[in-house]
C-alpha cells in the first residue's frame, strides 16, 4: 500500500516504465540514485521518439516544415524553462551539455574578461568538481586567488568567513552549490547573494542539486548566473541551461565558435548572433532538448511546492529509519527542512562499495565513493560515503525495504 504523500506517488510510478525493472533476477528495482540522475517518464521518451519519427529536421536554418516544427518545439523548451525559474526572458537562458559545461560558460566567457591577477574567487568546501575545476583553471590561467568557504561537520557555512572575504574588495566572483550533492545542506543563498551584491560583486548559483528539487525563482533569488542539468529533473542527458541575466550576457564574449551564433562572417570578421543564439554554436541537442520540454511540463503539473513537500517526507522518514540501524553514521543536516532528499552515510567500517553492492544484489541502486566531491570528503576526513537520495516516485515502502537490506548486509559484515 502506497503512503499518504503530497504527491500521488502510485499514479506517478506508472508514468516511469523503467520502474518495472526486476534486477538480480526477480528483484524490483528502488532506485535511490536519484541525485546522480532520474528516471523518465512516458511523456519525455516519447517527446524525443515523436520528434525522431514525425519531424527530425535541424533548426533555424531551413523553411521546409519540419524545420519550422522542430524549430518551435525547441525555442518553446526555452520558454518552458523561463518561466520555471521565473527569469525575465526566454533571452537568458542557453542550452549547454549539462551543469558542467555551463559553468565553463561563465568561466570561458565571462570571467576570462572580469577576472585578472590578484582577483579572488569565492567558492565553498560542498561543491562538486564541475565549480571548483573551471575556477582551478582560470585561477592558475589569471594568477587569480580561489578562497574555499569552511563549512561545519554538517555542511553549515561559515558567515564570518564570506564577510572577511567580502570585506577584502579583491572579490569579482561568488560561486556556490544551492544544495549540497552530499550532505543535502541548502545554502542561504539569498543572503549570500545580496551580501556579494552589495559590494558590486556577481554570483553563480549551481542549481544542479535545487532546481529538480524545488521551486527555483531567479529574479527573487537575483543571482546574476545559474547552471543546471536537464537529467537530473526527469530530463535527458545531454541538455543543461546556464541562465545569465541579460544585461550580463550582452557584455559576454561568445563561448565556441562556428555556425548558428554568427549573423555575418566575412573573410575578416564576423557579426555575432542575436541572443541567446550568439552562445550556441553548433547543431544543437535539438531531440533532447525537445525532450527536456516534456520533463518541465511533467514537473509543473505536479507543481514543484508538491514535489519538495514530498522530499521533506521522505527525508524525515528516512533519516528515522537510518538512525535506528545499529553502527550508522549520518552526514550532513539533521533538520530536515535545511536539507534536501539526498543522505550519505556509512555503517561501522562496511566499506561503501560493498555496501553498495551488497544492496544491489538486492535490487537496490545506492550511490558510493566520493561523489565528486572529494574537497568535502578531505574536509569531512573521509575517503568516501554511502548515499541514498530521493525523487517524486519514491515511497516510504521503499525505504522501509531499503533499511532492511541494510540490516541484512550488517550482519553479514557482523556490525
Ligand atoms: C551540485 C552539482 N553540481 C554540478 C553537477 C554536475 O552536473 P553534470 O554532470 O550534469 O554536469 C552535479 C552532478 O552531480 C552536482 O550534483
Amino acid at each position: 500500500m502506497m503512503q499518504k504523500s503530497a504527491l500521488n506517488v502510485s499514479k506517478i510510478r506508472e508514468d516511469f516504465p523503467i520502474l518495472r525493472r526486476k534486477i538480480n533476477g526477480n528483484k524490483a528495482l528502488i532506485y535511490l540514485d536519484n541525485a546522480a540522475t532520474t528516471q523518465k517518464p512516458h511523456s519525455v521518451i516519447n517527446a524525443i521518439s515523436d520528434y525522431y519519427m514525425n519531424y527530425n529536421s535541424n533548426i533555424h536554418r531551413a523553411v521546409h516544415q519540419l524545420a519550422e516544427e522542430a524549430t518551435v518545439a525547441y525555442e518553446m523548451t526555452r520558454e518552458k524553462i523561463a518561466k520555471f525559474i521565473n527569469a525575465r526572458s526566454p533571452n537568458e537562458i542557453i542550452f549547454t551539455r549539462n551543469a558542467t559545461e555551463a559553468i565553463n560558460l561563465v568561466s570561458y566567457s565571462w570571467a576570462r574578461r572580469n577576472i585578472g591577477k590578484g582577483d579572488v574567487i569565492v567558492i565553498t568546501e560542498i561543491e562538486h568538481h564541475s565549480n571548483i575545476v573551471p575556477w582551478q583553471i582560470l585561477g592558475d590561467e589569471k594568477a587569480a586567488k580561489l578562497e574555499y568557504l569552511r563549512v561545519d561537520d554538517r555542511g553549515y557555512l561559515s558567515f564570518q568567513d564570506y564577510e572577511r572575504y567580502l570585506q577584502s574588495n579583491k572579490v569579482k566572483l561568488v560561486s556556490v552549490s544551492q544544495m549540497s550533492n552530499v550532505l543535502g545542506t541548502i545554502i542561504p543563498i539569498e543572503q549570500m547573494i545580496k551580501m556579494a551584491h552589495d559590494k558590486g560583486i556577481q554570483v553563480l548559483i549551481d542549481g544542479a542539486q535545487s532546481v529538480p528539487h524545488m521551486p527555483v525563482n531567479v529574479q527573487k533569488m537575483d543571482c546574476d548566473f545559474m547552471a543546471f542539468s536537464a537529467h537530473k529533473m526527469l530530463g535527458p542527458t545531454g541538455v543543461g541551461v546556464l541562465y545569465v541575466k541579460e544585461e550580463i550576457l550582452e557584455k559576454m564574449s561568445p563561448f565556441i565558435g562556428g555556425g548558428d551564433m554568427i549573423k555575418e562572417v566575412h573573410k575578416d570578421r564576423t557579426v555575432y548572433n542575436d541572443l541567446p543564439y550568439k552562445f550556441e554554436a553548433g547543431t544543437p541537442n535539438i531531440a533532447d532538448v525537445i525532450g527536456f520540454g516534456a520533463a518541465i511540463d511533467y514537473l509543473q503539473a505536479i507543481g514543484m511546492n508538491a514535489v519538495r513537500e514530498h522530499e521533506i517526507e521522505m527525508t524525515k522518514y528516512a533519516i528515522k529509519s537510518l538512525e535506528r540501524v545499529k553502527g550508522v553514521t549520518i552526514y550532513g543536516p539533521s533538520n530536515e527542512n535545511h536539507r534536501g532528499a539526498v543522505i550519505s552515510f556509512n555503517i561501522g567500517d562496511i566499506h561503501p562499495h560493498d555496501l553498495a553492492t551488497l544492496m544491489n544484489d538486492q535490487g537496490i541502486a545506492i550511490r558510493s565513493g566520493h561523489h565528486c566531491a572529494q574537497v568535502l570528503m578531505d574536509r569531512l576526513d573521509l575517503s568516501a560515503t554511502s548515499r541514498a537520495s530521493f525523487y517524486i516516485y519514491n515511497t516510504k515502502q521503499e525505504i522501509d525495504m531499503f533499511i532492511d537490506a541494510l540490516e541484512r548486509a550488517r550482519k553479514v559484515f557482523r556490525i
